[in-house]
Order: structure tokens, then sequence, then C-alpha cells
């Protein structure tokens, strides 16, 4: 039979690993899911609740861990836990591969199979287990939500006795994911929303939900996208033409939310001190690219703060700030994982090792760091 641990997350982190659904469908395919006490508390996953499903509790992470052939959390674990697994045991979690570089050769030491759950690759068969996907979705909603509370105006047109109100003008830079996300949802709220971005497949995107599209559409941009999906970084020349469209549109805008990411790169800056400068008092940037170094020049990651007026919000972990969603969607994505790991008939581990799902997540493995972008000085 095959273990499964799941530990309580650290640093605040509401998410959790698990769900009442994924227990019971993990328990489903013959495995034995032990859940630390509390672990699902702030997704509002009572301890009760997964024992309901088939989970048994364990006092604490040690407990949880031990001996155990599988350890799904959230983000990266501490070692004391990883050592506590069987030897080989998989630990499957937002790794954060690029950061704390010896942090991550410690965990490699300890000879877990370390499988970064950011890495899986963009096929269609993977999409149910697409962490970034899921939690970026998420994000993307939130930014809006909280851009709006923070703007001291409404969002739609109302036309009143009194008087008409206008409706707030928002826009999206990056279109991937969050940013489809954050353009669907400041369009419920009735704001009037535009958006960027350098890969051309998202023109037609936004303009389906109903927004305009403004970017420098030049041969770079129509080069801009990885076979990957992602981002190429900009030429010098290519950002310079890009900020003096976004310096002329910016100034009318009312809702700024940032999404721009290049894998393994620090975030591209497209909104400079002027350019914040030059808009309305009372207008409101959420940056989601702050963990990256942020798209703005002024964004200062984890913090809220004005400057001449203007609102900017660095969060950290948006995602987070809605953890039954989160934690429902991000356990389900490890689910759909699992059942690739997992042989149904005989309840046991079969790893295909040239499976490309296992290959494109693995980071390490017998005690060493394995993946091609973390040896070889990949993307960084
Ligand atoms: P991301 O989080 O890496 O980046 C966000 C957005 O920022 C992207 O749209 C990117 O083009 C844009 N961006 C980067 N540099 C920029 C710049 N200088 N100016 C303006 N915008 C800039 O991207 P995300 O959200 O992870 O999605 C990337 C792609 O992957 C999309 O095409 C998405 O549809 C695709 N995708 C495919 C999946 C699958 O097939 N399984 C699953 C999820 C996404």
């Amino acid at each position: 039979m095959v273990t499964i641990a799941v530990t309580a997350e650290r640093d605040g982190e509401p998410r959790v690993a698990v769900s009442p659904e994924t227990v019971k469908k993990l328990s489903a395919l013959g495995a034995a899911v032990r859940v630390q006490a509390g672990a699902g508390a702030s997704s509002r996953f009572a301890d009760e609740t997964l024992k309901a499903q088939g989970a048994t509790i364990a006092a604490s992470a040690a407990e949880a861990a031990s001996g155990a052939d599988i350890l799904l959390t959230v983000r990266r674990p501490d070692a004391a836990t990883v050592k506590a697994l069987k030897p080989g045991a998989i630990v499957a979690a937002m790794l954060s591969p690029y950061d704390d570089r010896a942090g991550l050769d410690a965990l490699a030491t300890t000879g877990a199979t370390l499988m970064a759950m950011e890495f899986m690759p963009r096929i269609s068969r993977a999409q149910s287990m697409d962490v970034l996907s899921s939690q970026a979705n998420l994000a993307g909603y939130k930014a809006v939500v909280d851009a709006a509370a923070h703007f001291g105006q409404a969002v739609p047109m109302m036309m009143t006795a009194a008087g008409t109100v206008p409706a707030a003008k928002a826009f999206i830079m990056g279109v991937g994911v969050a940013g489809l996300q954050a353009i669907a949802t400041a369009r419920r709220l009735g704001a009037i929303v535009s958006a960027t971005d350098v890969r051309p497949a998202t023109k037609e995107q936004v303009a389906s939900l109903g927004a305009k599209f403004i970017a420098v559409e030049d041969e770079e941009f129509k080069q801009a996208q990885t076979a990957a999906g992602y981002a190429k970084p900009m030429s010098a020349e290519y950002q310079k033409k890009q900020a003096e469209l976004v310096a002329n549109h910016i100034k009318a805008q009312d809702i700024v939310i940032t999404t721009a990411l290049i894998p393994g790169r620090p975030a591209p800056k497209l909104i400079s001190t002027a350019m914040i400068e030059s808009m309305k008092p009372g207008a409101v940037i959420v940056d989601l690219a702050a963990e990256r170094g942020g798209n703005t020049e002024l964004t200062q990651p984890g913090k809220t703060f004005e400057h001449k007026g203007v609102t900017i919000m660095g969060p950290l972990n948006l995602a987070g700030d809605v953890p039954v969603n989160a934690s429902s969607l991000y356990a389900k994505n490890l689910l759909a994982f699992l059942e690739t790991l997992i042989d149904k008939k005989e309840k046991a581990l079969k790893i295909n090792w040239d499976d490309e799902i296992v290959k494109g997540t693995l980071v390490a493995k017998d005690g060493k760091v394995v993946h091609p972008s973390l040896t070889q000085g990949g993307a960084r």
C-alpha cells in the first residue's frame, strides 16, 4: 500500500496540499493518506472532515511523514520532514527550484525524489496538473477584487438621479492565465478594460473577453512566443517602443494589474516611476509579479503603499487569499499527477521515468539535483 503524507505549511502559508475530495479519491486508488492535525484549518478542511473521507490524522509533521512513500506539500518542505520519509520517497510540491539553491541542494541530499509542480510541462495531457494555471487564475481574480476594494470610487458606471458615476478604466499588463482572469473579473465589475502582452496569440483572447488590445505589434512581437507558450525577453528597442505606448495609455487608467513574467528570469519592468507619477490620484496598481521583482520600478514585494496618490500593491500570495479554492484546485492538480504514478491494480508506486511529465518535474533524485535547467545553468 502507498502511504501519502500531508503536512501543515509553515510561514503563514494558508493553503494545504489535500482536500476532502482528494483524500477520498486517493483512498480509492488504494493509498493511505496521513494528514498532520490542523493542516487544512485555513482552507476550512477540518480534521474530522478529512477523516470522514478516509484520512488518518497525525499529531505532528514527523508522525505524518514517518516511513511514507509520498509527501505532498504546497511549498518546499523542511529537510527534517523529508528525512522522516521512506528512503527515496517522492516529494511533490511547489519547490521554487530557482530560489535558495543551497536549501534545494540540502533537500536533495536526503535522497528523496523531488518533483517541482511548477515545472509541469504545458502539454494538453498535463493541463489538469498545471499548478501555475490553477493558482494564477485565482490570483488574477483576487487582484481585481483587491484593487476595487482599495479604489475609493465605484467601478461600474451608475446612472442615478443625482448624476452619473463614470465606469473605472482598468488596464491589464500581461495576458497569461492571471491576466485573462483579471480581464474577465474587471469586465464583470463593469470596468472599461484594456490589456497588453507581447505574445500575438493574446490579441484575439483579449478581444474575445470584450477588452481592447494595446501593443507594439512589430516583427519582434510576431516572434515573441516560445515553443513552450511563454514570452521571450524583449529587446531594448522593443522595450523602448512599449514604454512609449504604455506611458501614453496609463495616464488615464484607474486600476492597473500587472502580471508579466518570463520563466526563470526577473520580471520585466514595464512601469517606470515617471509613469506612476503621471497617473491620477486614487489610481491603484496591483503587481502580481512582485515575487519576481515586480513589473513597476517602485513595487515593494509584500507591501501596499501610496506614492504621490497612487496605491501600489505587491502581494506575494494572492491565491493564498482564497485558500479554500486554491487548496481544492492545487490538491486536484496533485491528485491528477499521482494518478500517473500509482498502479491502481497493484496499489503500488509505478513510475515511468521516461514519461514527459515525470522528466519535466523531476528536480532531484538519489541525492543529486538532476533537472537540466538547474544543472546546466539553464533558464534563470
Ligand atoms: P506567465 O505567468 O509566464 O506570464 C504572464 C504573461 O506575461 C504572459 O502572457 C507573457 O506573455 C506576458 N509577458 C511577458 N513579458 C511581457 C512584457 N515584456 N510585456 C507584456 N507582457 C509580457 O504566463 P502564464 O500565465 O503562465 O501563461 C503562458 C502561456 O501558457 C499562455 O499562452 C497560456 O495560455 C499557456 N498555457 C498553456 C497551458 C497548457 O497547455 N497546459 C496551461 C496554462 C497556460
